[in-house]
């Protein structure tokens, strides 16, 4: 018995070494992306390094099919960023996944084998599915880390970062400090298991200027996620200019090539839910008229599915004194209230808060609020909402009108602490708040049922609150 824990013990120290060995090639280990198709019939690995490889490969194989193992092919890109070391991006899309399947892979270089890991391919519509959803995360604190911890112990299929994925500013060396080392660390690369997608938050998007801020908005080099969102260019209702010297510029949009700017906005399906992820930095204009036309189409495409889900950063809704004024996506309730969306999931604002399900009736397309230097801040739209109450998500379980979360409680200082025990406070749309610890959503869903678990950062539930569909 003793000779069987030795040997276990050698196998393990063993594997240790090899893994030490592994990942000393890495500067980013591999992490799985959704990929451009918003069916996900197709996934991509992503990996970074920081010599140039050229003999990389990577084989992969679906759990239960008779088929073998597939070989892809890798393409690797240098990232030219000024005033930042080098680096070598790669990424291989691993073709013709189905639904409900694990996927093995193994990267390999030359006849080593340097890497392997495993991930779920999209969900069947008849599965169960669970999802982790959390904002405002990358500060690479202790806090980031014991939340992540969690996050990775709930074993979710996909995680969702409603925005502000890395402080301050969404630099490529914020996310080597600040992200990665937390989400897919070397003792256990989560990322290379589970899907991340994310929605811009002003954190990742706000800082453009190229010739002040290297590795600026590396939300275009590090995430690879569905092209389908509406094509606007710079210096339009979607988006800004971007500011740098043309070398740098160039630089940018070679590398990023069509990512940049249509990457801020897309959408996909997975199990039997649709999720829309919309950039809601106050530079964007969500009354203009194409814009809407967009987001119609999408609540068309929405009607496929039983769960309909949207996730931005900045919430239309929201008790907390911090960032109140900035109400510029309540615009789009009513869009989002035709096209029957069950849940609205944010962050922003550094806590958890839950509305009653509600119907939003905006006069008119807001005022606008300034910055000190004059850039815009957000809107302050009014309008009449009416409250769903008798839904209470226990024993009433069908509400009228989508449910707007705030779940900015991933990482950063909590706000507005105070007003969890201060009802008289809160906006009367306003049914949950809770702001005494960190804090992160998990949601199960199946074709008839949706729960909801908001859990703190000691393990304990916050509250549970279900759906049921007829
Ligand atoms: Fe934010």
């Amino acid at each position: 018995m003793r000779k069987l824990n030795n040997m276990r013990l050698l196998i393990v120290f063993s594997l240790f070494i090899l893994n030490l060995n592994t990942f000393g090639q890495f500067k980013t280990l591999p992490y799985i992306q959704i990929g451009e198709s918003e069916n996900l019939d197709k996934m991509v690995v992503m990996w970074h390094t920081d010599t140039e490889i050229k003999d990389f490969k990577i084989k992969y194989h679906i759990s239960g099919n008779q088929s073998k193992t597939k070989e892809q092919w890798v393409s690797g890109k240098r990232l030219s960023v000024s005033g930042t070391t080098n680096r070598f991006i790669y990424e291989a899309t691993l073709f013709d996944l189905i639904p409900g399947k694990l996927v093995t892979y193994e990267i390999w270089r030359g006849k080593t084998k340097v890497f392997s890991s495993e991930f779920k391919a999209q969900a069947r519509k008849d599965e169960e599915v669970k999802m982790v959803v959390f904002g405002d995360v990358g500060t690479g604190t202790e806090i980031q880390r014991k939340i992540g911890n969690l996050v990775m112990k709930e074993q979710p299929q996909m995680v969702a970062i409603s925005g502000d994925i890395v402080y301050n500013r969404g630099l490529v060396h914020e996310y080597d400090e600040n992200f990665y080392p937390y989400n897919n660390a070397p003792e256990y690369p989560f990322m290379s298991r589970v899907p991340f997608f994310v929605a811009p938050g002003n954190h990742d998007l706000e800082t453009r200027d190229l010739n002040k801020y290297n590795g600026a908005l590396a939300y275009y080099y590090f995430w690879n996620q569905p092209l389908n969102g509406p094509d606007f260019k710079e210096n339009s209702a979607l988006h800004p200019e971007l500011i740098g010297s043309d070398s740098l510029k160039k630089d940018f949009y070679a590398y990023t090539e069509k990512k940049y700017p249509v990457m801020s906005n897309y959408s996909f399906n997975y199990g039997d839910s649709f999720w829309l992820v919309l950039d809601s930095n106050p530079y964007v204009n969500w009354s203009d008229s194409t814009l809407i036309k967009w987001v119609k189409n999408e609540m068309e495409k929405a009607k496929d599915f039983t769960w309909k889900f949207v996730m931005f950063h900045h919430p239309g809704f929201n008790s907390s004194r911090a960032h109140y004024e900035q109400q510029q996506m309540r615009i789009l309730s009513p869009l989002f209230e035709a096209g029957k969306v069950d849940v609205v999931f944010n962050g922003h604002v550094h806590n958890y808060q839950r509305t009653f399900p509600m119907n939003f009736l905006p006069y008119g397309t807001g005022s606008r609020i300034a910055s000190s230097t004059n850039q815009t801040r957000g809107k302050v739209i009014s309008g009449k909402w009416t409250l769903d109450k008798i839904y209470d998500g226990k024993t009433q379980l069908k509400p009228n009108g989508p449910i707007y979360i705030v779940t900015g409680a991933g990482g950063r200082e909590l706000y507005d602490v105070d007003q969890t025990d201060d009802k008289d406070s809160w906006q009367p749309f306003t049914c949950q708040f809770y702001s005494v610890k960190h804090s992160f959503t998990s949601i199960i869903f199946n074709s008839k049922s949706l729960k909801i678990k908001q859990i703190d950062i000691d393990g304990n539930l916050v509250e549970e609150i279900s759906i049921v569909k007829p």
